[in-house]
């Protein structure tokens, strides 16, 4: 019988047992130990960028950045509202609102009318940025690698640049994501902004169970978050603060499983790039719809395999519950947080394709553990989904004629 094909589980091929019982057996199991700052050089280096802070998730890392950005009660921050809910609830941590942006055909933030908005809903007064309509001060905006594909950073800087705003990027779903080509030609997603966040809960493509990190363009922002993320201790011995900290350290444990996913996160973006190819040829010239895209002149880490439904012929849903039914687990995309009822009085502005890609997507299984068998089965369903979706719509074509 065949076994459910999950669709992303995490990996521990590589030494993270032996890590986690060396920091157990020293008794280092708390925000100190070694393994923490080994964590965060080996990410660094990975990153081409000189330090990193861990964090206790990738929620946490993106709430730093905000107070970083000196976001404050009533500021505005914008957002994407086609992405992961935690990408916009430090937003609100802050007592700030969420400003709602679409995406492009990339899934990612649209920098034109990130640019429209900023011409035409907002004021410049004294080198800020005000939205004319509630007057309230834009500080920056979360920027959202999704799926491990790049955002248009070029253009999201430039208008950055152009208003003043602070940029943040999400850039969890895309750890190891670069620009092959062009002004950011070797920068890492997460390196190009201001601030740059990442999340290693179980699903991404390194996990230390749950935990995150933050980098920074400038070494004091990242220090001062450091220190934040340690209760904001002034002195390690007595109990001196002179701000409010949180309680966002990664842990050694967290650290330990971290350093032994960095050792394969190479050869896991290697599985990923390989497995996304295969599926490709798998499934081209489908009349249900095809596989998502990469941004040209990046290498992305391909972490998830979207595929895109068309022509209507089928929902999102029915095509999961299909799978589903052949133990094989495949995901929608998220709903839009604008909708949401804890966001639905905040601005949205425009939104269109986020709206309509939202219908369309349906997550393929991409573990790092997939074999070619496992895809082969998943194509196979695909296949037979397409073929009785031609089916019935010539049926109907047919009832149509007879009438
Ligand atoms: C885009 C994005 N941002 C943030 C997060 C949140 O990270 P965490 O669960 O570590 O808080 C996730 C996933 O969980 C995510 O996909």
């Amino acid at each position: 019988m065949d076994q459910m094909i999950p669709l992303s589980i995490p990996n521990f091929e590589g030494n993270e047992e032996t890590y986690v019982l060396d920091a157990v057996r020293e008794g280092w199991v708390s925000t100190g130990g070694a393994y923490i700052a080994e964590f965060e050089n080996r990410l660094a280096g990975f990153l081409h960028t000189p330090a990193a802070a861990a964090c206790q998730s990738g929620t946490s890392a993106i709430h730093l950045a905000l107070l970083e950005c000196g976001v404050r009660p009533g500021d505005s921050v914008i957002v994407p509202t086609l992405t992961f809910i935690a990408a916009v609830n430090p937003v609100r941590y802050q007592y700030a609102n969420p400003i709602f942006m679409d995406c492009d055909e990339s899934l990612c933030m649209d920098p034109a009318k990130l640019k429209r908005f900023c011409e035409e809903e907002c004021e410049q007064r004294d080198g800020k940025l005000y939205h004319k309509k509630t007057q309230s001060e834009i500080k920056a905006v979360v920027v959202v690698h999704i799926f491990g594909n790049m955002a248009d950073m070029e253009r999201i800087m430039d208008v950055a640049d152009e208003y003043g705003l602070r940029v943040i990027e999400d850039a969890t779903e895309a750890l190891g994501t670069y620009y092959l080509e062009g002004r950011y030609k070797g920068k890492y997603a997460g390196t190009i902004g201001d601030y740059g966040a990442y999340s290693f809960n179980g699903n991404k493509i390194i996990t230390t169970g749950g935990g995150g990190a933050v980098v920074a363009r400038d070494g004091a922002h990242l220090e001062h978050m450091k220190y934040l993320s340690t209760q904001a201790k002034d002195d390690p011995h007595f109990y001196v603060h002179h701000e409010v900290g949180y309680n966002y350290r990664m842990t050694n444990v967290q650290a330990a499983i971290g350093v032994a996913q960095l050792e394969k996160l190479p050869e896991f973006i290697e599985r990923k790039q390989r497995n996304y190819a295969l599926y490709r040829e798998l499934l081209c010239d489908m009349e249900l719809g095809r596989m998502f895209d990469f941004r040209a002149g990046t290498s992305s880490n391909k972490w998830f395999y979207a595929f895109e439904l068309s022509g209507g012929r089928i929902s999102a849903r029915e095509a999961i519950k299909a799978l589903a039914r052949e133990k094989i687990q495949t995901r929608a995309i998220w709903e839009l947080i604008h909708e949401q009822t804890p966001y639905r009085e905040d601005t949205a502005y425009q939104i269109e394709k986020a709206a309509a890609y939202q219908k369309r997507i349906v997550n393929l299984p991409c573990s790092t553990q997939l074999t070619q068998r496992d895809i082969c089965r998943v194509a196979e369903q695909m296949k037979r989904l397409n073929e009785s979706v031609l089916k019935a719509g010539s049926m109907e074509q047919e009832n149509r004629s007879d009438r």
